[in-house]
Formats: C-alpha cells, sequence, structure tokens
C-alpha cells in the first residue's frame, strides 16, 4: 500500500518535524567526504520551504551510543546544507527540552532548523515513549525521509508516530518505488548479482530474491562457501562452514525453481589482503593452499556481463570482490560499467555497492542508487520496515 506523502497533507504554517538520513561520511574535523546523502533530502526540504512550513530536521550520525561525543555533532552538516539550499540552517545542540522549544517556536514559516545527533541521547535508541513525546511536542507533523535508517525502531523512526500524524518524504518515497516496484513487478529477465564478504550477512536476501529473479550470479567472499559446498579446495579463503549445508539446500532450490544460478569460474587469488600482495589468476577447482579469493576473475566477469546484458532488470548487493583495494576491483568495476551501459532497469541495493558506483561517478548512470544500507538488505530480505510500517496509508 503507498504511504502518504508531504504533498497529501497542509503543510503551510506547520512544524514540521523532518527525520532525514544525515549519516555522512565526516572525519574528525568535520570534513564530509561524500554529501550523497545531505543532497538527497534536498527535494524535501526545498518543498516544504516552498510551501511555507517550519521544518525541524533531525537524523542521526555515527554511533554514539547514548552520550555526547564532540566529532559527532551535527554543526558541520548543518553547514553544508545551509551551503547546498542558499539559506541559512541553525544547529541546535540539543534535541529536546525547553530551549529547543524555545527556538523552534521562533521559526517562521520556511525556516530551517538541525536538532543535534538523535544517537546522544540513550533513549532514541531504546525507542523510549518519553524521548520520542518531547520531540514530537517539537512539531504538528512527522515526515520521514530516511528512509536509510528505517530499518532501525528507534523513537525518532517509529515512537514520534504515534504522537503526531506521520508521512513520508520524497527520498523515501522513491526508495520505496524503485525497491518495491523492482521486486515485486520486475520486467524479465529478472537478475539479482549478489556479494559481500559473507554469505551469513545474505541469507535472508538470497532467501527472499530466488523466488522473484531468472538468474543469481554470486561474487565476493561469501561465493567461497558455495565452492567449498561443491567439493572444491578454497585455499585460505573465510568460509562459514555452518552455512555449508544452507548454501546446499539454496542450489537445490534454485534447480527447482529454474533459476540460473551462476557461481564465479575463475578467480584472482592473493596471499594476503593487502594492497602489494602477490596475486594469481586461477580456475575456481585449482585455488592454492593458503591463497585467498579477493576477486573474480576476468572469465567470470566476461560470462556475467553476458548474463547481465540479456536482462531486463538487475539488482546489485554486493561488490564481487574486496574492491576497497585497487589490486581487487577490477570485477566490481568491470560490471558497475556494464550496468551503467544496460538499457535496463539498474538498481543498486546501497551499502558499499553504492560506495563502489558512486566512486567510479557511475551513480546518475544507474535507475536507482539506494541511499540505505542496512535498510535497502532489509528490504530485499522481504522485510517490512518499522519506519515504513508507522506512515500513513494513501
Ligand atoms: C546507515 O548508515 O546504514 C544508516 O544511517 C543507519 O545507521 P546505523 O547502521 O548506525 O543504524
Ligand atoms: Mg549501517
Amino acid at each position: 500500500m503507498p504511504k502518504k506523502t508531504v504533498e497529501d497533507i497542509d503543510v503551510a504554517g506547520k512544524r514540521v518535524l523532518l527525520r532525514v538520513d544525515l549519516n555522512v561520511p565526516m572525519d574528525k574535523k568535520g570534513v564530509i567526504s561524500d554529501d550523497t546523502r545531505i543532497r538527497a533530502c534536498l527535494p524535501t526540504i526545498r518543498y516544504l520551504i516552498d510551501n511555507r512550513a517550519r521544518i525541524i530536521l533531525c537524523s542521526h550520525l555515527g554511533r554514539p551510543d547514548g552520550r555526547v561525543i564532540e566529532e559527532l555533532r551535527l554543526a558541520p552538516v548543518a553547514s553544508r546544507l545551509s551551503e547546498l539550499l542558499g539559506k541559512p540552517v541553525e544547529a541546535l545542540r540539543e534535541c529536546i527540552g525547553l530551549a529547543v522549544e524555545a527556538t523552534v517556536a521562533k521559526l517562521q514559516d520556511g525556516d530551517v532548523a538541525l536538532l543535534e545527533n538523535l544517537r546522544f541521547y540513550p533513549e532514541e535508541e531504546a525507542n523510549a515513549l518519553n524521548f520520542a513525546k518531547a520531540l514530537s511536542r517539537l512539531a504538528d507533523v512527522y515526515v520521514n525521509d530516511a528512509f536509510g535508517a528505517s530499518h532501525r525502531a528507534h523513537a525518532s523512526v517509529v515512537g514520534v508516530a504515534k504522537y503526531i500524524p506521520a508521512v513520508s518524504g520524497f527520498l523515501m518515497r522513491k526508495e520505496l518505488e524503485a525497491l518495491s516496484g523492482t521486486l515485486e513487478n520486475p520486467q524479465r529477465p529478472f537478475v539479482a548479482m549478489i556479494g559481500g564478504a559473507k554469505v551469513g550477512g545474505k541469507l535472508a536476501v538470497l532467501e527472499n530474491i530466488i523466488h522473484k529473479v531468472d538468474a543469481l550470479l554470486i561474487g565476493g567472499g561469501m561465493a567461497a562457501t558455495f565452492i567449498k559446498s561443491m567439493g572444491y579446495g578454497i585455499g585460505a579463503s573465510m568460509v562459514e562452514d555452518d552455512k555449508l549445508d544452507y548454501v546446499r539446500q539454496l542450489t537445490e532450490k534454485a534447480k527447482s525453481l529454474g533459476v540460473k544460478l551462476l557461481l564465479p569460474q575463475d578467480s584472482v587469488v592473493a596471499e594476503k589482503l593487502e594492497a602489494g600482495s602477490t596475486i594469481r589468476t586461477v580456475p575456481i577447482t585449482e585455488i592454492p593452499d593458503g591463497w585467498i579469493m579477493a576477486d573474480i576473475g576476468p572469465r567470470t566477469t566476461e560470462r556475467f556481463s553476458q548474463e547481465l546484458k540479456k536482462c531486463k532488470t538487475v539488482v546489485w548487493n554486493g561488490p564481487v570482490g574486496v574492491f576497497e583495494i585497487p589490486q581487487f576491483a577490477e570485477g566490481t568495476h568491470r560490471l558497475a560499467k556494464v550496468l551503467a551501459h544496460l538499457k535496463a532497469t539498474t538498481v543498486i541495493g546501497g551499502g558499499s555497492t553504492t560506495e563502489a558506483v558512486v566512486e567510479m561517478g557511475l551513480a546518475n548512470r544507474m535507475s536507482h542508487v539506494s541511499t540505505g544500507g542496512g535498510a535497502s538488505l532489509a528490504f530485499l530480505e522481504g522485510k517490512l520496515l518499522p519506519g515504513v510500517a508507522v506512515l500513513q496509508d494513501k
């Protein structure tokens, strides 16, 4: 069921508590290395400004665990946001209380203020009702545009919706439309390419997605467990022995569902997972003892590319190699380029896959690049996100 958005409610002259995910990479001096998430919130903020709302933004930054950590204050984010909006954004030093209420009371139509890092308060992650209530007292309505945080049942994501009407922002709408549209109603052939270090973290995704796709391409460290399950040696690659049975069952399931399951045929293996290590390219049936699978090999890249070129819809979650180290980034880079040139719906499922695509400057060549890491994973697992569940239906 689609959710109401800011367009479905009257915001003129109203105080709007807008939850956003401004959890951006920032160093100790407050220098932001990637402002994608800040930019992603601009359409909703601009809409609210244009429609004369009084905007109270709130977000978490990092994981301060309920304590004030000076380097995790949101002031640098407010400055960046202010530059992008071309108007002042007042950064508050707290989230709740009389001083905050007084500042909020002075906001004029179209003004923007940003509360302090929500996770300075232990009540945020505990979803404590008193904290949610105190936040809700600041506003007349609540708007959730923080797709990236909506898998967290926290006070600012779930709790506040108990007290004031709750609707979605435009980023939230875009993410939900792209992800659910793709999963529920894909143009076929539909391929999922799943990578990442551990199969353990992707079990629920594989379980859900295998019922939806025509082909499943497996890369990344997690491929080692599949390869071992077939009886081959995997050298010193990390393997999850407790997942071997699961992986065998999944392979069987793919067969019975008629889903094509493609595993790596060759691998770039390294003596160590670090820059400058000696590397070799070998068939996966001949991984030498003591070596670690670090990337898919060229034959695999070619085979995956062929499959991708046939499809009309792709979901990609998880790099196919240790792409943070340039020597092991070839497979991920080449496949990202293939996707960028496809005439197909291409959905990048967040986290490090988004990082890789943004870093390569290919984000605008994809149909959708999710701003959520854990949130998009939960979505691919078929879960209803708690922060979405509490929003009003259209
Ligand atoms: C993210 O970066 O994935 C979101 O901002 C959520 O952050 P969290 O994983 O610390 O809850
Ligand atoms: Mg995270």
